[in-house]
């Protein structure tokens, strides 16, 4: 008789994203004819930018010509993608990255949830408190976190680090040593960041306790402040304890696209092995390469008129973000984020916890936020609002909100 991986049963309910869809569905099949405004999960919605979705017309085109078809694509990805993220995501900002040390995906998502795949099931996870769910959750699936304990919304053995308004959303070095530390920044959900030399503490601590940092640097296209840095490998020996994730998703739109990657230094050991060689190892295994069309696409991303037009982009998105911050801080709520990020990170009115608050403005309002309790235990009594929304939606929606 087969046996099933009993760490799924310690999950709490679905998947945060998950729960709140089905709400929303159960909102509006009540309401048919609500005008249900969706500032909840960050998916974008302004359509590809005309230089990608030329380059990918073109690539489709030679996958219909022997001459030029494609099939299975290199391990590691194109080498015409890496070298273009070497060039302008790295060399540019100062940094050397060599292409080898690149590994394209199908996104941030997958790789964020597959690295743990590389780590003993003794090791000690620390988060940010609050942050993005699947790094915890992936965790908790592969049995690494211990029990959940739903009184206090958390498991027994992850160390959370909590960012609050209290200490400025950042992160103290935690009292216990772990092994593996999460940084998400920008953040999400809180849109807050580190400056340099703040996450220059992270790197040192984390080569003085041989930990190794997990950096998603998917919100880095929304940086605004010069003392903020792109890439974790901006800090001196990043590149000896640190694996960066990034996205292709929120800076150009391929939330339904799917392309990311990850970088893998090739000095990061542990003892003698090489991090770099087992995600080698695993991707050869587990992944047959994001497709090639995809690939060209995200390689037009970064030609001139590409990166012209994603930044527009951007800056529409950054109106929608002040548009709500100056919105409900004119209102009287406590708002954050929002300035090196697309999120806006409020505390609840009224003592409400997160869930009471999204279920009023869901049903009083007709917006679609997220909880903040959903990104963990010190997210209580907070909300997260996306900019990705359209300009004419955002507007409407912090008109509903403060009237
Ligand atoms: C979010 O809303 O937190 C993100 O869109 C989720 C994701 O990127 O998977």
């Amino acid at each position: 008789m087969y046996t099933v991986n009993s760490s799924y049963s310690k999950i709490p309910g679905s998947y945060l994203f998950s729960d709140i869809a089905k709400k929303i569905s159960a909102f509006t099949e009540e309401n048919p004819d609500a005008d249900v405004i969706r500032l909840g999960i960050g998916d974008v919605t302004q359509p590809i930018a005309p230089t990608i979705i030329a380059a990918m017309h073109k690539a489709v085109d030679e996958m219909g010509d022997a001459a030029t078809f494609h099939g299975y694509a290199p391990d590691l990805g194109y080498e015409f993608l890496r070298k273009a993220i070497s060039e302008s995501d790295y060399r540019k900002r100062g940094v050397d990255i060599d292409i080898d040390e690149i590994f394209i995906s199908d996104g941030a998502k997958s790789d964020s949830g597959n690295i743990q795949e590389l780590f003993g099931m003794e090791n000690i996870i620390a988060v940010t408190d609050p942050v993005y769910p699947v790094y915890v959750d992936s965790n908790a699936m592969s049995g690494r976190c211990g029990n959940y304990i739903k009184s206090e919304q958390r498991w027994s053995d992850i160390v959370y680090l909590p960012t609050t308004a209290e200490n400025n959303f950042v992160p103290e070095l935690p009292q216990k040593t772990p092994d593996i530390i999460y940084l998400c920044l920008p953040n999400n959900p809180t849109g807050t960041t580190l400056k340099k030399d703040q996450l220059q503490e992270w790197v040192d601590y984390a080569i003085r306790k041989n930990a190794l940092i997990i950096y998603d640097a998917a919100y880095e296209a929304y940086i605004s402040d010069d003392d903020v840095p792109h890439s974790i490998y901006e800090c001196t020996g990043a590149k000896s304890c640190a694996i960066e994730i990034r996205s292709f998703s929120k800076n150009a739109g391929f939330t339904g696209v799917r392309l990311g990657f990850t970088v893998v230094p090739k000095e990061i050991k542990c003892g003698k092995t090489s991090l770099h060689d087992m995600w080698a190892r695993r991707h050869d295994t587990k992944f047959n390469g994001a497709p090639y069309i995809i690939q060209r696409a995200g390689e037009a991303v970064y030609s001139e008129s590409g990166q012209r037009e994603i930044k527009e982009q951007i800056a529409y998105y950054m109106k929608n973000a002040s548009v709500i911050r100056e919105g409900l801080t004119k209102a009287g709520y406590d708002v954050y984020g929002g300035i090196n990020a697309p999120y806006i990170w409020l505390k609840t009115p009224d003592r409400m916890t997160s869930w009471e608050f999204f279920d009023y403005l869901l049903k009083e309002k007709n917006i679609v936020g997220t909880p903040g309790s959903g990104f963990g235990p010190s997210g209580e009594g907070y909300f997260r609002l996306t900019a990705f929304g359209t300009f004419e939606n955002t507007k409407k929606a912090i008109e509903r909100i403060v009237g």
